[in-house]
C-alpha cells in the first residue's frame, strides 16, 4: 500500500530533499512521473521550470484536504512578497489584472464571489444551451469538404470564446487578440512577453470598460460596471480583474478539455462505440473527460500561513504549494482502475474544477458546452479519425493547463 512505499521513501531524506524537475519530459507525460510521486512521496519539493520552489501536492486525499484548508492563502500582496524572497522566480505580474478571485482570501473574495455566482448557476447557463447549440452547429457545418481539419482551432477553442465573449458584450472580432494574449498568461513565457501581452489586455479592458460605461448593453460586463458605479463592492481594478479572469477562464479551459475528450476517445474506439451507441451517457462521460484528462494540471498558487501537517508531511510557514488535479484525479486509492477511460464510471469525485471556497464558478458553463460540442460532433459525423500519428500530439508547454497543441482529425 502506499503507506509502506512512503515509509521506505522517508528514510531515504536524500530522495525527498532532492527537488524534481518539471521539464519538456514532464510537460510530454505528467502521468508516470505524478504515478511515482503518489506512491513515494505525495506531498514534496519541487522546482518549478523558471526557478521557484514549491511543495508539489500530488495524492488525492492531500490534495482535498488541501484545496479546502483555510491555512492555505492565496493573498496577492504576499504571494508577490514571496516571490521576491524566493529568488529566480518569475515575479513579472502586471497588478491591474491581479485583483481577481484566484488570488485573494475571504472576506474579499467571498465578497466578489456574489457578484459573479448568480451569473453561472446551473439554472441561469440552461438558458444558453438553444445559443450554444447553434454555435456548435454553425462551426460544425463551416468543416472543410474533404474533412481535413485542426478540430481545437476549427471547433474546441471558437466555441466556448464566442460563448464567453457574448456572455460578457465583448466583440468577437477581437478573438485572436484575445487568444494570443490569453496564452502568452497561461504558458511559460517570458517575463517580457507577460508584461508587454498583460498590459495590451488591461488596456483593452480598461477602454471596454469605458465604453460600457458611456453607453450600457445587455451582458455581463455592463452588470458589472453598474454594480462598480453603486456603491462599494466592486472597485475599478477589481472590476477589470473580473472581466480578465472570466475572460481567461473561458478561453483556457474548456477548449482543453474537448480536445483531450476527442483524443481519449480517439485512441479508444472501444469508448466512441459505447458512447455513439448510448447518447445517454455523455453527461457522465463528461465527468469521465474531466477525471481522466481534466484541463487543469496544476491548480493555481497557494502559500502556507502557518505550518501544515496533510498526509504525514509538515509544510512549513511561508512555502509555495502547487496542487495537482492532473494526479490526484488518478489517484488509485480514491478511484478503481484510474488510468482506465470508462464513460460508465459512476461520477463524482472528481477534483478538475477545484474544491473549497476557490470551486470553479463556471462549472456549469463548461458542463453544458463540453456535453453539446461532443455530442453534436459526435452526431454529425460517423467518423472521426486521427490525421497522423498519435505519437504526433504534443501537450502545449504549460504546467498549469492541460491541453494539446493541436488536433489534427479526418471528419467523415
Ligand atoms: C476557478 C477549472 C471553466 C471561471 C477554477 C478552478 C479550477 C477551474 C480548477 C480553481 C482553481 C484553484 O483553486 O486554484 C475549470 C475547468 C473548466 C473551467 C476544468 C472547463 C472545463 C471555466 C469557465 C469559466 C470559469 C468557462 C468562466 C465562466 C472560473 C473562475 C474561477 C475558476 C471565475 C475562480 C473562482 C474562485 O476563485 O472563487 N476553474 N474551469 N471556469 N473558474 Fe474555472
Amino acid at each position: 500500500s502506499r503507506q509502506d512505499t512512503k515509509g521506505k521513501a522517508n528514510q531515504d531524506m536524500r530522495v525527498l530533499d532532492e527537488p524534481i524537475q518539471l521539464d519538456q519530459d514532464f510537460i510530454q507525460n505528467p502521468h508516470a512521473v505524478y504515478e511515482r510521486l503518489r506512491t513515494e512521496s505525495p506531498v514534496r519539493p519541487v522546482a518549478m521550470p523558471r526557478g521557484l520552489k514549491a511543495w508539489l501536492v500530488t495524492g488525492y486525499a492531500e490534495a482535498r484536504a488541501l484545496l479546502a484548508d483555510p491555512r492555505l492563502s492565496k493573498d496577492n500582496k504576499r504571494v508577490r512578497e514571496l516571490f521576491a524572497v524566493h529568488r529566480g522566480a518569475d515575479s513579472a505580474f502586471v497588478s491591474s489584472l491581479a485583483a481577481h478571485l484566484l488570488n485573494m482570501d475571504p472576506p474579499d473574495h467571498t465578497r466578489l464571489r456574489k457578484l459573479v455566482n448568480k451569473a453561472f448557476t446551473v439554472r441561469t447557463v440552461s438558458r444558453l444551451r438553444p445559443r450554444v447549440e447553434q454555435i456548435a452547429d454553425e462551426l460544425l457545418a463551416a468543416m472543410p469538404e474533404d474533412g481535413r481539419v485542426d478540430l481545437l482551432n476549427a471547433f474546441a477553442f471558437p466555441l466556448p470564446i464566442t460563448v464567453i465573449c457574448e456572455l460578457l458584450g465583448i466583440p468577437t472580432t477581437d478573438r485572436d487578440d484575445f487568444r494570443a494574449w490569453s496564452n502568452t498568461i497561461v504558458s511559460a513565457a517570458t517575463p517580457e512577453q507577460l508584461r508587454s501581452h498583460g498590459t495590451a489586455l488591461s488596456e483593452y479592458l480598461t477602454k471596454l470598460i469605458a465604453a460600457k460605461r458611456a453607453e450600457p448593453t445587455e451582458d455581463l460586463l455592463s452588470d458589472l460596471v453598474h454594480v462598480s458605479e453603486a456603491g462599494d463592492q466592486l472597485s475599478e481594478v477589481e472590476l477589470i480583474s473580473m472581466a480578465f479572469l472570466l475572460l481567461v477562464a473561458g478561453h483556457e479551459t474548456t477548449v482543453n478539455l474537448i480536445g483531450n475528450s476527442v483524443r481519449a476517445l480517439l485512441e479508444r474506439p472501444d469508448q466512441l462505440a459505447a458512447l455513439r451507441a448510448d447518447p445517454s451517457l455523455l453527461p457522465g462521460a463528461v465527468e469521465e473527460f474531466l477525471r481522466f484528462e481534466g484541463p487543469v494540471n496544476i491548480a493555481t498558487l497557494r502559500f502556507t500561513t502557518e505550518p501544515v501537517e496533510v498526509g504525514g508531511t509538515v509544510i512549513p510557514a511561508d512555502q509555495f504549494v502547487l496542487i495537482s488535479l492532473l494526479s490526484a484525479n488518478r489517484d488509485g486509492e480514491k478511484f478503481a482502475e484510474p488510468d482506465t477511460l470508462d464513460v460508465t464510471r459512476p461520477a463524482g469525485g472528481h477534483l478538475a474544477f477545484g474544491h473549497g471556497i476557490h470551486y470553479c464558478v463556471g462549472a456549469p458553463l463548461a458542463r453544458l458546452e463540453a456535453e453539446i460540442a461532443l455530442g453534436k460532433l459526435l452526431d454529425r459525423f460517423d467518423t472521426i479519425e486521427l490525421d497522423g500519428e498519435p505519437a504526433g500530439l504534443r501537450w502545449r508547454d504549460s504546467t498549469l493547463m492541460r491541453g494539446l497543441e493541436t488536433l489534427p482529425v479526418r471528419l467523415r
